[in-house]
């Protein structure tokens, strides 16, 4: 590929894997890398083969924030007239699930790179932090909203008012992490993950993402309602309920 920031690969059944690649910068989420990890996810979201995408950085780090230098030369109206970062969210629009595999630094940017995507994985050694408050800056990637979120506001205040880290077993248990793995097994537990999705109809996976996403969107009545005709859309393919009741594994065509 063209890419400099990132690298791609194709693993298993149809599971995409990006690696951020900035080991000098930890992975620092510049202009560039934004930018190429949006257009990789907008080809992916396009290509048939693909059925997730995983995202992951190195050991040491997934994405140790923003890139502070790049920052550092910019003025509220370069920030405001650029738009800054506002390309993150093109992330939200892809369909397809998107797996954060975490292991080490996930600061700033990062960490809310990872809450961007649809779940996260960390290795033993992951560590999770908004450390924005310490640069006298805030969250600008959805961190005071995503963060309030997953876990309730007084966790999140503490988190965004402090910069203090929280370690992987911790955001397990605030459920922020759906899994803690060794550091040296977290690619393949995020793979197989991927695989198991990519086991299933690509189109209903689309729509169970959407309908799962709109339980942040909107009140109880108005979920359920949204969920409710998504669930009747499926029924425009019986290949899983005829297979069910035929005892045959569902052959998932372009549905
Ligand atoms: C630019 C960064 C960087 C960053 C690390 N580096 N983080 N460069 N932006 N966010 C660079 C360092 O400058 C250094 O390069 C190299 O990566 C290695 O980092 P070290 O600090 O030497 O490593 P270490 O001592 O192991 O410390 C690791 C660390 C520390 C604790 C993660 O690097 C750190 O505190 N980084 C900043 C974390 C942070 O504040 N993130 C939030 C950014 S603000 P050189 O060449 O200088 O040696 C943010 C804004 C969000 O994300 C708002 C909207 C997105």
């Amino acid at each position: 590929s063209t890419y400099q920031t990132i690298l791609t690969e194709t693993k298993g059944s149809g599971v995409a894997v990006i690696t951020l690649n900035r080991p000098k910068a930890l992975n620092a989420l510049c202009n560039q890398l934004l930018d190429e990890l949006v257009h990789a996810l907008e080809a992916y979201q396009k290509d048939d083969s693909v059925a997730a995408v995983v995202i992951t950085g190195s050991n040491k780090a997934f994405a140790a924030g923003a890139d502070i230098k790049e920052m550092a030369e910019l003025t509220f109206r370069d920030t405001f007239t650029q738009q800054l970062f506002a390309n993150t969210d093109r992330i939200q629009s892809i369909q397809k699930p998107i797996i954060a595999a975490v292991n080490g630094y996930a600061l700033g940017g990062g960490f809310e790179l990872a809450m961007i995507c649809d779940m996260i994985i960390a290795g033993e050694n992951a560590k999770f932090g908004q450390p924005e408050i310490r640069l006298g800056t805030i969250p600008g990637i959805g961190g005071t909203q995503r963060l309030t979120r997953a876990l309730g506001k007084s966790k999140a205040m503490e988190m965004i008012l402090t910069g203090d880290q929280m370690d992987a077993k911790t955001a397990q248990a605030y459920g922020l992490v759906t899994r803690v793995v060794p550091e040296a097994e977290l690619l393949d537990a995020a793979i197989e993950i991927g695989n198991k999705i990519a086991a299933h109809s690509k189109l209903t996976i689309a729509i169970a993402k959407q309908a799962v996403n709109q339980a942040f969107e909107t009140s109880l009545r108005e979920g359920v309602l949204v969920e409710r005709n998504l669930f009747y859309s499926t029924f425009s393919t019986k290949i899983g309920m005829k297979a069910f009741v035929e005892k045959a594994k569902p052959a998932w065509t372009n549905s």
